[in-house]
């Protein structure tokens, strides 16, 4: 016996080939930005909470970029793990002109590869405490004071390459403060993608443990300048305020979490939205298939497809170059 039915969705997914015609979202290795670590040390090291992620050395950098533009990946944002000895309160090798990612950039600049360069713009990998500002004797991180040592960074990063600077403090007025110092120095097309609505998130520990920002990177408070996990209002107030100070990108910080934070912004702000796929994003599904639990490479698909589903237009993510293939 056969229904009258007026309705069978499943005829839409009744074979492959119907299923790819209408497929909805579909995620591009043009979609990514792979973040990379590079260091001080001569050997390229894998993160022990990042299978499959490891800290490049400036010396390795340059192959391995080319690998992955033949990979199809064209966004790379950089981040350093300082050696401790260079680190003080005040994070002042931030400003040192040859300072580790500041002759990474130059040296991948110089082999004209045709890809986007982004500088992270943050003092937590060059503070000794593994606060992203400088503090007030007090303990509470200086606002104004650290806006001033991130604009000055930014041109800093400008003159050594990158192409854009991402500041991903979550100080107030530094977008602003970043736009007009680059413009000042003629860097008027030095775009700033803005880590707008960063998340005072428990997913960032692999991250802290890899550029070894803190001592115990589970517990380093960053709540006064992060946003409470809670406050949707308070993220659609960060969103506007970057893009009144100039940002040219977006960030919802981190992705999954708050993909009703990444639509928001997708259908109310006319710009890019980028979501970051954090590093505690990653060790999950990684560590629930070593389990033996989940297979990381689907998961990670339907978590990156969820992300732009949301609204997101890029996505960070560390696993761009794992999945490369399967874009
Ligand atoms: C700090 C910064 C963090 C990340 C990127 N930039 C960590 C933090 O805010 O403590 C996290 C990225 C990740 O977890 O993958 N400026």
């Amino acid at each position: 016996m056969t229904y009258q039915l007026p309705n069978r969705p499943r005829r839409l997914r009744s074979s492959n080939a119907i299923r790819a015609l209408v497929e909805e979202t579909r995620l591009t290795i043009d979609d990514f930005v792979l973040p990379v670590f590079v260091t001080e040390e001569t050997k390229p090291s894998e993160i022990s909470s990042m299978p499959g992620v490891f800290c490049w050395p400036v010396s390795g950098l340059g192959d391995q970029l080319r690998n992955w533009r033949e990979m199809g990946i064209r966004a790379f944002a950089l981040f350093p793990k300082i050696d401790p000895q260079k680190k003080d309160d005040q994070g002042s090798e931030i400003l040192n002109r040859n300072a580790l990612v500041y002759r990474a950039s130059k040296s991948i600049k110089d082999l004209n590869l045709d890809i986007l360069l982004i500088a992270d713009l943050a003092l937590d990998p060059y503070t000794n405490h593994g606060h992203d500002g400088v503090l007030n004797a007090d303990g509470t991180v200086d606002n104004d004071r650290t806006v001033e040592i991130l604009a000055d960074t930014a041109v800093v990063c400008a003159n050594a390459g990158f192409d854009w600077v991402a500041p991903s403090d979550m100080m107030d007025g530094r977008v602003g403060a970043i736009r007009k110092a680059l413009d000042d120095s003629s860097f008027c097309n030095t775009g700033i993608i803005s880590y707008s609505a960063k998340f005072a998130s428990s997913y960032y520990g692999p991250f802290r443990s890899a550029i070894n920002s803190s001592l115990d990177g589970k517990t380093l408070d960053k709540k006064t300048y992060q946003l409470c996990p809670s406050n949707f209002r308070e993220a659609k107030r960060e969103l506007v305020l970057d893009f009144e100070e100039g940002a040219d990108v977006l960030m919802v910080k981190p992705a999954e979490p708050y993909l009703d934070v990444i639509r928001y912004a997708s259908q109310n702000i006319d710009l890019p939205i980028a979501a970051y796929q954090v590093s505690g994003e990653y060790s999950r599904i990684m560590a629930a298939d070593k389990l033996g639990w989940l297979n990381w490479e689907n998961c990670a698909l339907e978590s990156l497809v969820g992300i732009k589903r949301a609204g997101a237009d890029l996505i960070f993510s560390y696993f761009a170059d794992r999945l490369a293939k399967r874009l």
